[in-house]
C-alpha cells in the first residue's frame, strides 16, 4: 500500500485502483509526482527532467536550472520562489517568513491515528490502512510540519491531514495551514463546486480552469449554504459515466478556503483547508496545532464513479453514530405543520394520523421552550413551556411512545436570544465587538464556544434534558452566520484563533453529547442545509438537506449534495403545496417521490389531506419501508441530471444487483411531447429484471444499453418510482 524505494527516494501511496506518488528531490524538497489511475514507476531518477528558465529565482544559487515555481509540491511555501498561493504562511518570532521546509524522516504504520479535537474519518482492522507520516522541518525556527497521508485500499480512499509543532524558543505565528496541497500536470481541466444559497443548497456548477484563481469557502462561522467544503477537478469532457474526477471534501465545519490555480506553465494546483482570512493562530514553544482532514477520492469512471467511492466511505468510515448502517426511521416534523403555535392535543392529532400511515417518529420542532412563540425569544432558556405542553416534555414523549412511536425533539444550542434569561444573566457569553452592539441574524446571537464556561453549560443543559426525558432523536439546528468576532477572553494577539476556537468548541459539545448518547439518533440542520460538511456529519448520520421542501427545488438540491454525501444522509420531506418557500403546488406523488429518495419523511398537517391523497400517502410510507434498506444503502446513480433540462432520473442499485429503484421525475410539460427513455446502469447485464407491480421483465442489458422507456407524461410535474427484481430463473 505505502511503499518507498530508498534507491530513487519515491513515496508510493497504492489503493485498489488509484496511486499517488511523490518524491523526496533535490535539496530536500518533497515534490508530487502523480495521482491517477493505478501504475508503476520504473526505476530511474529523471522523473521531473530540469531544464533552464528565463527570469525566474534560484533558491539556490548553485544550482540554475532549479525554480520552485517550475516544481509540483506537495506542501509549498511561500517567500523562496514558489510564487503560487501556499500552504502554509507562518512567521517567527522576528516576524519573518519561515520558508524552505526540507523532509527530514517518515514513518509508515498500520491504522489511522485520531486528530485531537477534530471529527475524522476512522479505520478498521478489517481495512489494513496505512499511514505515511512525513516530516518536514526548518531547521533555523525549529518547527516542524507533518503531512499525514492514510491509504484505504479497498475503499479507494486516500486522507490527509497536516500537523505542525513549534520546538523552537519563540512564539510562531500561523497565517495559513491548508490540508492539503496537490500540484496537477500541466493540462486542460475543470472545476467543479457545489455552489448555493438558503433554499438553492449545494447546485452544480462547473467551469473550465483559466490561468489565475479561483476560491470557494466561507467567511461566515460555518461552512455554509454558499459553497460546499468540496471541489472537484475534472479531465475536459468528464460526464457522470466516464472521465477522471479529482475530488477534495474538507472534514471541517467552519470557514474554509478552497483554491484552484493555474499558472503561467498551466500547472494546476488545488489547496483546501481552514479560510486563512478569518484565521491565525499563535503556536507557543512546544505547542502542536492540528489541521482539519481532507478526503481525496481519484475516479476515471466520471461523477458516478467518484461518488459510489464517497458514499461507501462514509457511511462506513466517517459516520461514527451506531446508525451508520442501521435503517432510519420514516418521521413525521411538527414544524410546517404548527410552525409555533401548538399545543399537546395538536401535536398527539399529528402523531396519531402519522401512526395510522406507519410513519415511525415523531419530531418536536421549534417553540417548545421559554416564551418562545416567535423567533424574537428564549433561545438559550431551554424550559419546556407548561402553557404548551402541561406534562412536560416526558408527558408528550411517553404519550407518543405509548403509540408505539418514537420520539424527537429539536434544539438550537449555539444560540442565545437578546430576549432570554440566559443573555442577560450572562450578556458577554455572546460574540460581540467593543465599538458597537452585535449583529443580529434571525432575531438571535451566538454563543461564544470558545469559552470553555459556556461550553461546559451547554453540555450540563443537554445532558440533563436528554438524560431526564425519553428522547430517541434530536434535530440539532443552527440558523446564522457569524459576526462580532470577537472574544472578551482571548488576548488582542489570539482574536484571530475566535472562529476556529467556534468550531473546536462545537466539536467538544459534539462529540461529549453523542458519546453520552449512543442510542439517539442525531440529525444536522443549519438554516436547512447550511452546515452539510463531513464535520458534522461524523457525529450526526443525518443532515436535514434545505428548507426548500419543494418538489421541483429538491430535484437540484439533492442531485447536487448526492455529488458527495450518500442518500442516507440526506433528510427530505413531503410538505403541503402551494409550498411554503416558493408558492408551487405539485402533486403529492412527485413529492413523495422526490423525498423518498433519501431519508424520507414528512412536514405537513394531515388533516388537510383529501381522501386520495391520504391512500397515496400510506401506499408510499408502505413502499418506502418494504424498499427502505434498499433505498437507503443501496448503490446511488444518477441518470439525468435537473440542471440540463426538464427531466431528472436516478436510480439505487442493492448490492448484488438483484433489485433496483428507478426514479424518474418530469419537470414542466411539453405539447405533443415524444416518449421519454432513460439507459440504466450498474445492473448486471446477464440478468433479467421483472418490474414489481406488472409482468414486464427485461434484460439488464437491455436496460442499460438500450434503455427503459416511459409514456403517459401529460401534465407538470408527474413522476415515477418503480422497483424492479430479478427474475428467479436469472
Ligand atoms: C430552521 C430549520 C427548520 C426549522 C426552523 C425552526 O429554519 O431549518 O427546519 O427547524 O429552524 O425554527
Amino acid at each position: 500500500m505505502i511503499k518507498f524505494s530508498k534507491k530513487t527516494n519515491l513515496l508510493s501511496l497504492h489503493t485498489k485502483n488509484t496511486s499517488y506518488i511523490m518524491q523526496v528531490f533535490k535539496n530536500q524538497h518533497l515534490l508530487h509526482i502523480y495521482w491517477g489511475k493505478s501504475m508503476v514507476l520504473t526505476e530511474r531518477n529523471n522523473y521531473l527532467p530540469l531544464d533552464e528558465r528565463v527570469n525566474m529565482v534560484n533558491s539556490d544559487p548553485a544550482d540554475k536550472s532549479y525554480y520552485l515555481e517550475d516544481l509540483p509540491f506537495e506542501y509549498s511555501f511561500w517567500g523562496k520562489g514558489d510564487f503560487r498561493n501556499p500552504s502554509l504562511t507562518a512567521v517567527d518570532g522576528n516576524g519573518a517568513v519561515i520558508s524552505n521546509f526540507i523532509y527530514e524522516s517518515h514513518t509508515i504504520s498500520n491504522g489511522k491515528p485520531e486528530i485531537p479535537g477534530l471529527p475524522s474519518t476512522f479505520a478498521e482492522e478489517a481495512d489494513d490502512a496505512e499511514t505515511l507520516e512525513i516530516k518536514l522541518i526548518h531547521k533555523k525556527s525549529g518547527v516542524s510540519i507533518y503531512l499525514l497521508y492514510t491509504v484505504f485500499p479497498s475503499f479507494d480512499v486516500i486522507t490527509r491531514n497536516v500537523k505542525i509543532e513549534n520546538r523552537g524558543s519563540s512564539p510562531v505565528m500561523i497565517n495559513k495551514i491548508m490540508a492539503v496541497t496537490v500540484d496537477f500536470a500541466p493540462g486542460e481541466y475543470e472545476l467543479l463546486t457545489l455552489p448555493g444559497a438558503w433554499g438553492r443548497e449545494r447546485w452544480i456548477e462547473r467551469q473550465s480552469v483559466h490561468h489565475g484563481v479561483v476560491s470557494i469557502g466561507s467567511s461566515r462561522g460555518i461552512s455554509s449554504h454558499q459553497f460546499n467544503p468540496f471541489l472537484a477537478l475534472l479531465s475536459s469532457g468528464t460526464g457522470e459515466n466516464s472521465g477522471e474526477v479529482y475530488g477534495f471534501n474538507l472534514v471541517y465545519s467552519g470557514n474554509f478556503l478552497a483554491e484552484t490555480e493555474k499558472n503561467q506553465d498551466d500547472r494546476v494546483r488545488i489547496n483546501i483547508g481552514i479560510n486563512p482570512s478569518t484565521f491565525s493562530w499563535v503556536l507557543a514553544p512546544g505547542e502542536v496545532f492540528n489541521a482539519p482532514e481532507a478526503v481525496l477520492v481519484y475516479s476515471d469512471k466520471g461523477l458516478n464513479g467518484m461518488s459510489g467511492i464517497y458514499h461507501k466511505f462514509y457511511v462506513k468510515r466517517l459516520s461514527r453514530s451506531v446508525y451508520a448502517s442501521k435503517e432510519r426511521p420514516v418521521l413525521v416534523n411538527n414544524w410546517e405543520a404548527t410552525y409555533f403555535s401548538f399545543n399537546e392535543k395538536s401535536l398527539l392529532d399529528i402523531a396519531h394520523k402519522s401512526k395510522d400511515f406507519g410513519i415511525e417518529l415523531f419530531v418536536l420542532d421549534d417553540g417548545w421552550f421559554g416564551q418562545r412563540n416567535s423567533d424574537y425569544t428564549s433561545l438559550g432558556d431551554w424550559v419546556v413551556n407548561k402553557d404548551k405542553l402541561p406534562d412536560g416534555i416526558e408527558g408528550l414523549s411517553g404519550k407518543i411512545r405509548s403509540m408505539g412511536m418514537k420520539f424527537g425533539l429539536w434544539f438550537e444550542p449555539e444560540m442565545i436570544s437578546p430576549d432570554s434569561s440566559l443573555f442577560r444573566s450572562h450578556p458577554d457569553w455572546a460574540l460581540q465587538l467593543l465599538d458597537s452592539p452585535p449583529a443580529e441574524g434571525r432575531n438571535q446571537l451566538v454563543l461564544d464556544l470558545s469559552r470553555g464556561e459556556v461550553v461546559d453549560e451547554i453540555i450540563r443543559m443537554l445532558k440533563q434534558i436528554l438524560g431526564t426525558n425519553a428522547v430517541d432523536y434530536v434535530k440539532w439546528d443552527m440558523n446564522r452566520s457569524l459576526t462580532d468576532i470577537y472574544s472578551s477572553t482571548l488576548p488582542p494577539g489570539r482574536q484571530g484563533e475566535l472562529s476556529h476556537r467556534y468550531v473546536l468548541g462545537l466539536y467538544r459539545i459534539m462529540d461529549e453529547i453523542t458519546s453520552a448518547f449512543p442510542d439517539i439518533l442525531f440529525e444536522g440542520c443549519a438554516a436547512g442545509g447550511g452546515r452539510f460538511d463531513p464535520g458534522i456529519l461524523y457525529y450526526m448520520p443525518q443532515y436535514w438537506t434545505s428548507d426548500n421542501t419543494d418538489a421541483v427545488s429538491r430535484l437540484k438540491i439533492q442531485y447536487g449534495t448526492s455529488l458527495v454525501y450518500p442518500q442516507i444522509f440526506i433528510g427530505s420531506h413531503v410538505s403541503a403545496v402551494p409550498n411554503h418557500q416558493l408558492g408551487r403546488s405539485t402533486g403529492i406523488e412527485m413529492r413523495s417521490h422526490t423525498a423518498m429518495m433519501g431519508n424520507f419523511g414528512y412536514e405537513l398537517d394531515f388533516a388537510k389531506l383529501d381522501d386520495k391523497e391520504v391512500d397515496i400517502v400510506r401506499n408510499q410510507v408502505s413502499f418506502y419501508k418494504t424498499h427502505r434498506k434498499l433505498i437507503q444503502f443501496g448503490r446511488f446513480y444518477r441518470l439525468l441530471s435537473p440542471f440540463e433540462g426538464e427531466k431528472a432520473s436516478w436510480m439505487i442499485v442493492s448490492e448484488d444487483k438483484s433489485e433496483f429503484v428507478l426514479f424518474y421525475y418530469q419537470i414542466l410539460s411539453e405539447a405533443n411531447m415524444s416518449r421519454s427513455s432513460v439507459k440504466l446502469i450498474g445492473l448486471d447485464e446477464k440478468f433479467f429484471y421483472e418490474e414489481t407491480g406488472s409482468e414486464h421483465v427485461y434484460s439488464g442489458s437491455e436496460l442499460m444499453y438500450r434503455g427503459y422507456f416511459l409514456s403517459g407524461f401529460n401534465a407538470d410535474f408527474q413522476s415515477f418510482v418503480i422497483h424492479f427484481s430479478k427474475t428467479k430463473n436469472s
